[in-house]
Formats: C-alpha cells, structure tokens, sequence
C-alpha cells in the first residue's frame, strides 16, 4: 500500500510538476528503501525499562503538500498477528484509547495530526512488541511506519558461598545468580581452584531470564578461605559484575606440640609446651593430660599453653593435647624427659665458627685473586709471547699459602683442578672449601661455618624440631600452623 502511493505520486509528479521537484521524487524513489515508510517516520527501535515511560515518536512528513490526512493510530502488536489499537487521534473527533491495558497509560503528546507522539507510562514488561504509527490519507490510503519497544530488565546479581565438609565427593561451594533479567546474562567464574560450574536458567512470565551457576569442587581443606570470582555480563550492565567468595571448606583438626627444648633440667622454671591446633571452625576446646594420671601439680595450664613452674621428677611424662571440633578431635603427644643437669650451650664452638668463618673467606679471597691472575696470565699466554715475562705465580698464590697452610705443592699447580669449581663461590661460609683447603689446621676444621648437624641435634640448637625426638607418633599430624594441608594425614 505504501509503495502504491509512491507510484501514484510520481506517475502524477511526472505528469503536473516542474523538473526540479520531478528530480526530488526520483531521488526519493532510488535513495529510499522504503519510501512510502519515509513519510511516517518513527523510530526504527527503543530500549525501555519497566516502571519507566517512553516516548514513541511519530512524524508525517508532507513530501508533496497533496495527501489529505484523515486519522491517525497506534496499533501495538504484542505477537505476530495481534493487532491491538491503542490510541487514536481524529482532527475533528479527538482522542481516543480503545484499548483497557492502556487506557490511563498512553497520552498524546502534542494535539497534532501531523505529530502524533505519544508517552506510554508505568511500563510493565509486556509491553514489549510493535508499535506502528498508521495513517488513514486521502488519496494514498493508509501510511505507516513500526517502531519496535524492547523492555530490558537489569539483573538482580547475587553470589554466595556454601560452607561444605572436606570430603572425597564434588560439591556445590559457591553460588552466583542473575535474576530477572532481559535479557539474560551470562554467568562466568574465575577461579584458582581446580571446579568445575554448570549453569541453568528459567524463564520468568513477563520474558525475564533468572541465570544460576553453580561451582563445584572436591573440596580439601587447602581449599579452605580460596577465591573464587562470579561475573555476570549483561546488554543493560555498562561493565561486568563481579562478586569474589572466599571458599569455607570445614574440617577436623590437626594438632602439634610445640615449645620442647630437650633441656627439661631439674630445677628449671618455666619450661612450656604451646598445644598448635588447625581446623574449620578452629578448635576452641584444648585440653592438655599427662600419660602418667591427672597434671602434675607444677603444671600451669592457659588455654593451648602448659607452663611448668618448676621442673621434676612429676614432669619426667608424657604429655598429651587434644583437640576438638564438630568435625573430630586430634590428639599429639611429647615426651618430656627431666635431665639431671642442665644441658649447657658451649660458647667454644660459636666463637670458632667466627674464626673459622674468617679463615674460610680469607682462603676465598685467595682463591679468587690467585684464579684472577692465573685466568691472565693464560690469556697472556694465549695473545702470544710477552715481551716482560710477569714474575712467576708463586708469589700471588703465596696469600693463600700462609693462610690456608697447605703442606705440599705450590698454590700454582694446586689451584688448576680447582679452576672449574665454580660451586666454591657460591657457598663462601660453608664447610666444604673450606675443609678442603684446612687440610691439617684443626681449628678450620672446627669451625668452617656454621656448626655441623649432626652436633646440633644433639647439643646446641635450643629448639629442636619435634620430628627429631623418638618418643613421638609419626609426624602425621605435626603439620605446622599456616601451612597448606595437602597430607591425607588430615583427616582424623
Ligand atoms: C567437570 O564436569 C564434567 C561433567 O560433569 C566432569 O566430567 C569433569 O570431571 C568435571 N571436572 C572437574 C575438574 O570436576
Ligand atoms: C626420667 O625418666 C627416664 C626414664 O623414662 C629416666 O631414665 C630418667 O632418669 C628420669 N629422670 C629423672 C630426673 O628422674
């Protein structure tokens, strides 16, 4: 009908009016997709959100000063088919709004019949769907044009945690939601954590999508207080929404006595034990017995810390910590052995690290100068026959000759196997350069760096690790405090 009413108006163009506005028309006809949709004009599509009102805009543009306009609606097509009219406007007659769903919602904008906008108000979701601008013209018949009103709908993002069991199963940990939107979102995750998510939607009554995604993941306890992030890309979210969850993976506890010094001499004061408890929930109740019956009397007890006021004979025990919470217990136990003297730190060695240390960075920065030299002096070698032949190597390599004293072979011939020895450097206080180059001196021998482990074990460290004493279980539950817990030893 439209395109009927182009044609007409060129045949008659053609016929009445002067080559110019002749020009015009052609150019209408040839540029014009739809020409006979150009004298409507309306906008192509509006974007709208419920509760809102929108402004359908309409327009007749009187091309040719001929057509006669008669009448004017809006016909909203909420399916295919569905030809529901909405509002109308008669020159004569007035407005008028047939149409129940709209009828205190729709309004004209301007009593013109040349432009016929109308506002919708308290938009509803609904009402999405086509909205066409029909004229009733004299002698074209009727001129249209349809704007499409598309009601979009932000997401209601939400995201939680689901507190689970450590455990050998897949389960749920995390849940994100987009709810009600048009249209849907997406939902991502990003996460360190090795899951795995699946997603679902459902569809609303008034066209609206509710996405869900679900993470899931075998959770450990190493799992425990992990990230994970859900994004939620939507068309009416200018940027994604992200929601980060910290993963609450609950497990029982792991227990390790911690404090004992091997040095529970007769008479000491205040020798301690501090009972190390991890768990989700952490472990609140921490009790403390000894094998031997109830706590010796000279036992103090606050919380995870037992103090002994004055050591004897009653702590010559074994002392046991448990721990609890609703997942299970752990228990961990030290034998404290009371020692008749107290075992003393000697200030001999310590002072003969030092000394030892020196000589040891001493006979380095020998090696090093007498390497030096040795290095050029082949280089000179090699650039060909010096005109002054430097002195013989002996004398730089006499440094390390006094001070590492080495009873044989001249430095000159000793240091060429170690020429390759680059690990030398690397370690300048450790024992090994040192000892090879001690030789006979006692007292490098000693000393060269820190003291040497197997004498530590035995005397001189004051905090010796629990793993070393024999009387404990198996170091299944001694696993120190902050430390990932990726031993199945775990698990009580
Ligand atoms: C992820 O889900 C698929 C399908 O259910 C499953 O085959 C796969 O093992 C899962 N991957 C992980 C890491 O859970
Ligand atoms: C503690 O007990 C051990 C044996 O378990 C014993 O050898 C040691 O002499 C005892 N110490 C004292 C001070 O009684």
């Amino acid at each position: 009908m439209p395109t009927n009413g182009v044609r007409f108006s060129c045949r008659f163009a053609r016929k009445l009016l002067p080559q110019p506005l002749l020009l015009t028309a052609a150019w209408l006809l040839l540029t014009g997709r739809d020409v006979g949709a150009q004298k409507v004009r309306v906008e192509e599509e509006l974007e709208a959100y419920p509760n809102e009102s929108v402004d359908l805009r309409c327009q007749f543009i009187d091309s040719d000063s001929i057509t006669k306009l008669t009448q004017v609606s809006w016909i909203w097509e909420p399916a295919e088919g569905q030809r529901d009219n909405i509002a109308v406007f008669h020159p004569i007659y007035g407005q008028s709004f047939p149409d129940l769903a709209f009828k205190d919602r729709v309004a004209f904008l301007h009593n013109k019949l040349v432009n016929p906008s109308i506002r919708i108000s308290d938009l509803r979701m609904s009402d999405a769907g086509r909205y066409t601008c029909e004229y009733a013209t004299y002698p074209t018949g009727n001129e249209q044009a349809t704007t499409t009103l598309v009601m979009l709908a932000k997401p209601k993002n939400s995201a939680n945690v689901v507190t689970v069991q450590a455990g050998t199963k897949a389960m749920v940990v995390a849940q994100c939601q987009a709810a009600d939107a048009k249209p849907a979102a997406t939902i991502k995750w990003l996460a360190s954590v090795g899951g795995n998510h699946t997603t679902s939607s459902t569809g609303g009554p008034d066209g609206t999508v509710t996405v869900r995604s679900e993470y899931r993941l075998v959770p450990t306890p190493a799992d425990d207080g992990r990230e994970v992030t859900c994004m939620v890309d939507q068309r009416t979210q200018d940027k994604t929404w992200t929601h980060q969850l910290r993963l609450s993976v609950e497990y029982p506890p792991s227990v390790s006595i911690e404090g004992y010094d091997h040095n529970w001499y007769m008479g000491r004061s205040d020798a301690t034990l501090v009972c190390s408890a991890n768990g989700n929930p952490q472990p609140t109740t921490v009790t403390w017995t000894a094998a031997s019956g109830p706590l010796p009397d000279s036992v103090l007890v606050d919380g995870n810390k037992l103090t002994v006021r004055k050591v004897d004979d009653t702590v010559n025990t074994t002392f046991i910590c448990e721990v609890k919470n609703k997942h299970g217990a752990a228990k961990h136990q030290i034998t404290t052995l009371v020692i008749e003297e107290e075992r003393r730190i000697v200030p001999g060695p310590s002072t003969g690290a030092v000394i030892g240390g020196l000589l040891g960075a001493l006979a380095l920065i020998g090696i090093v100068v007498g390497l030096v030299f040795f290095i050029r002096r082949r280089q000179r070698d090699a650039d060909g026959p010096p005109k002054h032949k430097p002195p013989p190597p002996i004398k730089s390599s006499g440094s390390t000759e006094l001070l590492t004293k080495p009873s044989e072979a001249p430095a000159a011939t000793e240091m060429a196997p170690l020429t390759p020895a680059g690990d030398v450097y690397y370690e300048p206080t450790g024992s090994e350069p040192v000892r090879n180059f001690s030789g006979e001196t006692p007292g490098a021998a000693n000393g060269g760096g820190p003291p040497l482990p197997d004498e530590v074990n035995l005397n001189l460290d004051p905090n010796p690790d629990l793993v070393s004493t024999n009387q404990e279980p198996p170091p299944t539950a001694n696993i120190a405090r902050g430390e990932s817990f990726v031993s199945p030893a775990m698990y009580v």
